[in-house]
């Protein structure tokens, strides 16, 4: 019997699936390299660029406190050190894994269409747009109507 041939629609949706789970699997893997010795919170990031490559980060503390950054900060900078400038997606990767105010912004800088994934320990994956999670926000737009 002739296989049926899946829709547009329907292969699209089979991508997407997987290019999140690719994802989700990155920022996961990517938390296994956390340097978090001070709040042993161990956070990892993965974001998916309009090139479709993908760049991770994990937090890096510092024994001066002060200087951490935050998992998300370091695959965007990552992102952006190789020539991205788009960004379509991100995960986070965390116990209770959300990203930060700061990050929220950074993240708007470059994408405020932005997908946001949120991989907790047990598995359950919360989906936001980043409009959702940074509301009437501050960008490059409002710099150039003042
Ligand atoms: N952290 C992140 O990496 N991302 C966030 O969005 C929230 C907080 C890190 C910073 C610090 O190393 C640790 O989690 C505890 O705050």
């Amino acid at each position: 019997m002739k296989k049926k041939s899946r829709g547009h629609k329907a292969s699209r949706k089979t991508w997407a699936s997987a290019i999140r789970k690719k994802l989700i699997q990155a920022a996961r893997n990517a938390q296994k390299n956390s340097y978090s010795p001070y709040s042993r919170y161990p956070v990892g990031a993965a974001v998916l660029a309009e090139s479709g490559r993908i760049y991770t980060g994990c937090n890096v503390e510092n024994a001066s406190f002060g200087l951490a950054c935050c998992a998300e900060r370091v695959a965007v900078f990552n992102a952006v050190s190789h020539g991205e400038k788009k960004l379509r997606a991100v995960c986070v990767a965390a116990k209770s894994a959300r990203p930060c105010g700061a990050c929220r912004q950074v993240l708007h800088e470059f994408s405020p269409d932005i997908q946001v994934f949120m991989a907790g320990a047990k598995g359950q994956v919360k989906t936001r747009k980043l409009k959702q999670l940074l509301p009437d926000s501050f960008g490059p737009k409002t710099l150039k109507n003042k």
